[in-house]
């Protein structure tokens, strides 16, 4: 049998395995709905870039991990001991990162919304560069590091006018994108003079990020090109030569086996020699490149285990296997019509023959977390039904609907499991109302 991940697999019992451990004994021991992070193929996933940007980019070029794709405390440091930077885009996340101890001087922080409180806690913590989205935010920076006296390191974020054809929700580099500032419009020009007028603020360079789940060819590699192209014509217009380009995020990763999978190393080899070679058209030194996985590297690490509680055959219609979490632990069906593979991790011997729908328990028709699913006709009450490949933008965009409490999430790592983010009980649901 063939699966969307290496790390899954099939024991002699017929269980379902995620990164080498029996997902049935996972359900028993920590209950369900439950959230497994493998750890090591995260760091698998880290080592990847990281090794791949040491080999094809200048000194200063770094990986950094789009923590909003999943951000708790262990994974701040795992990022911490595989060398990544991260990216971090809002108070919630810096303070996750520095309550795991992770040096905020690696960080970036995003946003098209940043307040003023979110601007003095993130220098309060030192965050190391802002992105920064608009020109009100960069005058509110100015004055807030003005005010202490700080020289803030900063990117500006432009859009290139990208379309890297993927679902609209996540496509964010063209020109009429509610993120940056446009190169296409003149904008972005004004923003870069008016950037460099700045005391308090420290010009590093530019950022882009076209989009999310990007399978594209050479979507990178044009938004390099026309990312270059702009640092050439601003250092022909005012002199200032941008030393660090950020691409952002974005590589796709399979959900279902017939999904593409991305070679990263390749990718990031051929982003390189895009780099280098319109550099040396332009006649400008190579700038830092940065890159900002989120999905990438933790999507493929993530399974969720659910238990069955209904199977309903409406004669005729459709059939509902009914689970006993939802849209409140993973809304990305409801949201984008993400497709996902689900599996009946106890009957993993059987035949797939009940076509159905996985529904989840909240009180709203869309909250489905797949359709056309195919299962064991033996599926019933009690089964432990697991979805792959959840490991991005599940827990991270979690949430309370109907009051129910977000799931655990375990990490396995060298074959031992442990809870990182214990399950919300109904205390903690109550934990605000006064
Ligand atoms: N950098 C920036 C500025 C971003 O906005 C994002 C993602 C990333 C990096 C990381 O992109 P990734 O490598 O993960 O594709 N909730 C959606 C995805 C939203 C992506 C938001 N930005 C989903 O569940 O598919």
């Amino acid at each position: 049998m063939s699966f969307v991940c290496e790390n899954i697999g099939v024991n002699a019992e017929n269980h379902l395995t995620f990164a080498g451990q029996d997902t049935l004994r996972l359900a028993e021991e920590y209950g369900t709905p439950l959230y497994l992070l493998d750890e090591d193929r995260i760091r698998r996933n880290c080592r990847l870039y990281l090794e791949a940007f040491r080999a094809s980019f200048v000194p200063g070029s770094r990986p950094l991990y789009a923590s909003k794709a999943a951000a708790f405390k262990q994974v701040y440091r795992v990022m911490a001991e595989e060398g990544m930077g991260v990216d971090v885009c809002s108070p919630g996340e810096i303070a996750t990162a520095e309550a795991a101890g992770f040096d905020l001087a690696g960080a970036c922080f995003h946003g098209n919304g940043k307040t003023d409180g979110d601007i003095r806690y993130a220098l309060d913590k030192g965050v190391g560069c802002f992105v920064v989205d608009n020109a009100e935010e960069l005058l509110a920076l100015e004055a807030e590091a003005g005010r202490r006296g700080l020289r803030q390191k900063a990117l500006l974020r432009l859009t290139p006018g990208i379309d890297p054809h993927t679902y609209a929700a996540v496509a964010t580099g063209q020109v009429d994108s509610k993120f940056g500032v446009a190169i296409e419009t003149g904008q972005a020009e004004d923003f870069v003079r008016l950037a460099l007028e700045q005391k308090h603020v420290e010009l590093r360079g530019y950022h882009c990020h076209v989009g999310s789940q990007v399978f594209g060819e050479d979507v990178f590699e044009r938004a390099a090109a026309v990312m270059l192209a702009f640092v050439a014509e601003m250092k022909e217009k005012t002199g200032y030569l941008a030393p660090e380009l950020s691409l952002g995020g974005g590589y796709g990763v399979p959900y279902v086996v017939s999904d593409p999978i991305v070679d990263i190393p390749a990718k990031i080899a051929s982003v390189a020699k895009t780099v280098k070679e319109t550099c040396a058209r332009l006649g400008i030194p190579e700038p830092a490149i940065h890159m900002e996985p989120g999905r990438s590297i933790v999507a493929d690490a993530g399974m969720t285990l659910y238990r069955a509680v209904a199977v309903k055959r409406i004669t005729g219609y459709k059939n509902y296997v009914t689970i006993d979490g939802g849209m409140g632990d993973d809304p990305r069906y409801a949201l984008y019509g993400s497709r996902y593979t689900c599996l009946a991790a106890g009957r993993m011997g059987e035949a797939s023959e009940l076509r159905c729908t996985l529904a989840g328990r909240c009180c709203e028709s869309g909250d489905l977390i797949q359709e056309d699913v195919l299962l064991p006709e033996t599926v019933g009450r009690g089964d432990v039904i697991a979805v792959c490949t959840t490991g991005a933008y599940n827990y991270s965009m979690a949430s309370n609907y109907n009051r129910y409490g977000r799931p655990a999430l375990v990490m396995l790592r060298e074959g031992k499991s442990f809870v990182a983010v214990r399950r919300e009980s109904l205390e903690d649901l109550l934990r605000l109302d006064l």
